[in-house]
């Protein structure tokens, strides 16, 4: 056991992608109008982005060499509703065929049905703070979840919910760039209306289906063991962390969970974590902060409670170089594997990202693929650390010959006892 960590028999090993972050040209999205307007960081624009349009059995086909089972993609909006009320059936047929392909390479999938982007037409009318949103997102699921019910193993209705409410109603970061309390209590309200109706909705057709959201959950670590730290990391957690779960309790499946951060509490400097969490950082416009692998194994522990089986539906780094990226792996699957000892119920994790693609606002510079993207040729390159996950899904197992292989300087922390 020492030398071994074992995972689960059936334990799901995948990628994370979405449509608009991949796709390419999807011109009827809220965003596509809005990088037009020179909002991107590094100026980009998302244009063909990875073209996975149309390189889909690519990138399926690659997932599938790297021994990976589990494929997590969202469908866009507004390729399938482009005009209000009307539906483009040729868009609906083509996701039918990524869906199909994924199921003839016998992948699992996690299909999101929103993953932060808008039709213009509802974009136009408010978005998620105008209270109609909840109707218009209900008659979406209502029609594409007939479409592909034979083909789809797990139902996200939303992605982040609290992410896309600091981006786009705080931050101003995202569209519509607000900064306004009483429109983001609206979309707050309003998405959890849309998950609740939409969970409604996908029983209705399918009774055994099973139904959940992606939700980025933050670790508050409490700077030193005093109790005034442990107490406001618990309120930050039980504010941040469960008040969507809370809000929704009774329509959840499963839990997703999408991990990549911490943020430290301390009792004295509360209104610098207020601010660190309320604005971004000028350097980087991006209000993630620290990464920190042991606080997943935390936030496990924390969801228990839930009494739900969990799957990490993201987690991932940007790293070009790809320095980083296999340690990153190897510390939090250690702790996910931990995690798993002490009972807790995960059966899956999935890595953000498959590839390259294009992150928000700040355009195409970060890197998260486990392969890289040649923006010019559109050729996929594997980093180092595809080849260490590929080995880890193989063996359904993190290994000292693993470690030894792909990052020998973290035997020590990895495998502690061997050395
Ligand atoms: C998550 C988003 C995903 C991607 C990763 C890096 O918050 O769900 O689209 O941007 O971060």
């Amino acid at each position: 056991m020492d030398e071994i960590y074992q995972f689960p028999k059936d334990f799901l090993w995948g990628v994370a992608i979405s449509s608009y972050q991949t796709e390419g040209n999807n011109f009827a999205s809220d965003w596509y109008a809005w990088e037009k307007i020179g909002k991107i960081k590094d100026g980009s624009l998302s244009g063909r982005a990875c073209d996975f349009y149309h390189l889909y059995r690519e990138d399926i086909d690659l997932a599938k060499s790297l021994n990976l089972n589990t494929f997590r993609l969202s469908i866009e909006w507004s390729r399938i509703e482009p005009k209000e009320g009307e539906f483009n059936q040729k868009e609906i047929n083509y996701y039918r065929k990524i869906l199909t392909y994924l199921k003839e390479k016998k992948f699992k999938v996690f299909l999101t049905l929103w993953h932060f982007t808008l039709p213009s037409w509802l974009a136009r009318k408010g978005g998620w703070q105008n209270k109609k949103s909840v109707f218009y997102f209900t008659r979406f699921v209502e029609k594409v979840v007939p479409e592909y019910s034979d083909l789809v193993n797990f139902w996200l209705t939303i992605n982040e919910p609290l992410i896309y409410l600091s981006c786009a109603y705080f931050l101003e970061l995202w569209p519509p760039e607000k900064k306004n309390l009483i429109a983001g209590l609206k979309v707050f309200f309003n998405l959890v209306k849309a998950h609740q109706k939409s969970y409604r909705v996908i029983h209705q057709i399918l009774p055994q289906a099973k139904v959940g959201l992606a939700n980025n959950l933050v670790y508050f670590r409490p700077v030193k063991e005093r109790y005034l730290d442990k107490k406001l990391a618990e309120i930050f957690n039980a504010f941040y962390n469960h008040s969507f779960y809370r809000f929704t309790k009774g329509t959840h499946d499963f839990i997703g969970l999408n991990y990549y951060t911490c943020h430290r509490v301390e009792f004295l400097k509360i209104a610098e974590l207020i601010k660190r969490m309320t604005s971004e950082n000028p350097e980087t416009r991006t209000i993630r902060k620290e990464i920190y692998p042991e606080g997943l194994y935390f936030i496990l522990k924390d969801l228990k409670k839930f009494n739900l089986p969990i799957y990490i539906t993201e987690n991932g780094l940007a790293d070009e170089g790809d320095a980083r990226r296999r340690r990153f792996i190897l510390r939090h699957l250690k702790y996910l594997w931990q995690a798993i000892q002490e009972e807790v119920d995960v059966g899956g994790y999935l890595h953000w990202s498959l590839i390259d693609n294009f992150e928000w606002h700040e355009g195409f510079k970060p890197k998260f693929g486990l392969v890289k993207i040649d923006y010019e040729t559109l050729k996929r390159i594997p980093r180092k650390s595809a080849y260490l996950y590929q080995e880890i899904c193989q063996k359904n197992a993190l290994t000292k010959e693993i470690v030894e292989k792909y990052d020998p300087e973290r035997m020590k922390e990895i495998f502690p006892k061997v050395i």
